[in-house]
């Protein structure tokens, strides 16, 4: 009920009247009346005048359920959403809500996590109530040797959302970091769970720094936050929304075909590597050469100065200009 009080008194223009709301929902004025005093609660500025009936009027930067279900407009992305003010890990939750049999497109969302994980067994800094830690359980019916470009159509989601939401021009530094004015604002953690030929769940953890006023002195060469870029302050339910939004388009897209075929085009336009120098570290020795995109397989095309292109399918690939890459 708290999520349809939300959503009716954000689309109404003017006051909405107690009868109205009291219709809407089919309950007495006393059930929207505590509603009412707990989103006050929550920080949410609600003015109530006799006869008129209710305004929102503040509403506050929270990740709770109600707000963020409030938002969505999607079929099936974020649909099943658990929210929680903390946790070790939103990853390690989809995993177990995705054993215990939660369906495809379960969202786990926390306002703080105290053991936040990065790629390459890497920790995840994760301060309560300023950034977006999520993660987005996916059961898809096709083979694990493509689960890889997920991350890659999550990048794209991602920075849509946050263009949208912010205003600030964003990239994709491949394969799935987010960065803006070169540096990193957003980390995205995938993890499978499958036998050879069958997946049984992949979990898409999506870190994005939101409203952090400052970044820690060890990450400071190399990572920001949207506040710092732009000076601006932005609800971290809209940019899941968006998130959100776009990744189920993506993710439609994607099907079709079984790969990026479909991304191809607005990837490359994202992709901050493009036309770059870049160097790449692979196992058998590193190397330096220029991005030329990514193919439908999510995979990056590295141009060597003697001409060949190479296909790049993992590894670090670090770009000149970024991370402090001079
Ligand atoms: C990276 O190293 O760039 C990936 C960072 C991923 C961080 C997110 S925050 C939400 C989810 N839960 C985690 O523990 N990690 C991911």
């Amino acid at each position: 009920m708290k999520t349809k009080i939300l959503i009716l008194l954000r689309n109404a223009t003017d006051y909405i009247s107690g009868q109205e709301l009291c219709e809407e929902l089919g309950v007495s004025r006393t059930a929207v009346w505590k509603v009412m005093n707990q989103l006050k609660e929550e920080g949410y500025i609600i003015n109530s005048i006799q006869n008129k009936g209710y305004k929102i009027e503040h509403i506050p930067d929270v990740m709770t359920k109600s707000e963020i279900a409030s938002r969505l407009g999607t079929r099936w992305a974020g649909r099943n959403l658990y929210c929680y003010e903390e946790v070790g890990s939103t990853n390690m939750i989809a995993k177990k809500k995705a054993e215990e049999s939660e369906p495809h497109g379960t969202l786990i969302v926390a306002d703080k996590q105290t053991t936040g994980r990065g790629r390459r067994g890497r920790s995840w800094e994760s301060p309560a109530g300023t950034d977006i830690y999520m993660t987005l359980s996916l059961k898809p019916e096709f083979t694990p040797d493509k689960a890889s470009m997920l991350t890659l159509v999550m990048a794209q989601a991602v920075t849509n959302a946050i263009e949208e939401a912010s205003g600030l021009s964003s990239g994709i530094k491949w394969p799935n970091d987010i960065v803006v004015n070169g540096k990193k604002v957003c980390g995205i953690l995938t993890e499978m769970s499958a036998e050879l030929d069958y997946i049984h769940y992949v979990v898409i953890g999506v870190g994005i720094n939101v409203n952090l006023p400052e970044v820690s002195e060890e990450l400071k060469v190399t990572a920001t936050s949207l506040f710092i870029e732009g000076r601006k302050k932005i609800m971290r339910a809209q940019i899941i929304e968006r998130v959100m939004h776009y990744f189920e388009e993506y993710y439609e897209l994607f099907l079709q075909t079984e790969d990026l075929s479909g991304l191809l085009n607005v990837y490359n336009h994202s992709l901050v590597n493009c036309d770059r120098e870049v160097r790449v570290l692979d196992p058998k020795g590193e190397y330096i050469g220029t991005a030329r995109g990514i193919n439908e397989l999510g995979e990056l095309l590295v141009e060597k100065a003697e001409g060949e292109i190479v296909r790049v399918y993992a590894g670090e690939v670090s770009v000149r200009g970024l991370y402090g890459y001079v």
